[in-house]
């Protein structure tokens, strides 16, 4: 049997991952070892190798096969925009793509004006002004720490992901639109799903079994 190899978003997605993966009897000891500088994990039993890597990575990996499953939120998806396939919403890592800036911005979004918009999403910014709303602007893609942009005048709003809004809070800014709730998603490599149906197919539903019902 081949190894069923799984590429985790590094942090708190990987965490809840593997929680979730712990409930069906899959738990790679090692790979919680804070301490650990090792980048793959073998579970030997089970043919199965995680790794952890940088969300923006995930999807690449799992569409050149290097990765056949794995586990990344939707924004990264999005503006990825690989050829895989998303199977799975896990419920976890929820929050929302959103235009935010300072209150006075809002006057802003009318569909005429010219403004700037920083983002870590350039694609998604991009559609959301262009498609959704018909409005020209210029993108700015930053790396992080978005809510400066605003502040100091770089841009008037960014589009960012707000998941409680204390960094907006903290910041002076809010939420002006909403773009699309987030999750975090399992993606296939489309020749695994084929070729590992079973194996890829089983493993899915018991995850799928294992995340908290709504009602529990
Ligand atoms: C994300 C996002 C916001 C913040 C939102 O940043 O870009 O800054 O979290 O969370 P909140 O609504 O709960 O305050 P992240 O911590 O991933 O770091 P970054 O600024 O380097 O992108």
């Amino acid at each position: 049997m081949r190894y069923l190899t799984i590429a985790l978003t590094k942090g708190r997605l990987a965490k809840q991952t593997m929680a979730l993966l712990d409930k069906i009897g899959i738990s790679c000891d090692e790979m919680k070892d804070p301490d650990t500088r090792r980048l793959i994990f073998t579970d030997e039993e089970r043919k199965l190798k995680f790794f952890l890597a940088k969300g923006p990575d995930v999807p690449t990996y799992v569409e050149y096969g290097a990765a056949d499953i794995g586990v990344v939120g939707e924004d990264t998806i999005m503006e990825e925009d690989r050829k895989i396939y998303e199977v799975l919403d896990l419920g976890f890592g929820k929050c929302r793509m959103c235009v935010a800036g300072p209150a006075g911005a809002a006057k802003l979004l009318n569909g005429q004006e010219q403004i700037r918009v920083a983002t870590k999403y350039p694609r998604i910014a991009r559609d959301y002004f262009n498609d959704r709303k018909n409005q020209t602007v210029e993108i700015i893609k930053l790396n992080g720490s978005i809510e400066l942009a605003p502040i100091v005048g770089l841009a008037e709003v960014i589009v960012d992901i707000v998941e409680t809004g204390s960094t907006l809070r903290s910041n002076g800014l809010k939420v002006l639109e909403e773009v699309c709730p987030l999750s975090a998603r399992v993606v296939v490599n489309p020749v695994s799903m084929r070729m590992e149906n079973e194996r890829i197919t089983s493993l899915l539903s018991a995850m799928n079994d294992a995340l908290p019902k709504e009602g529990d």
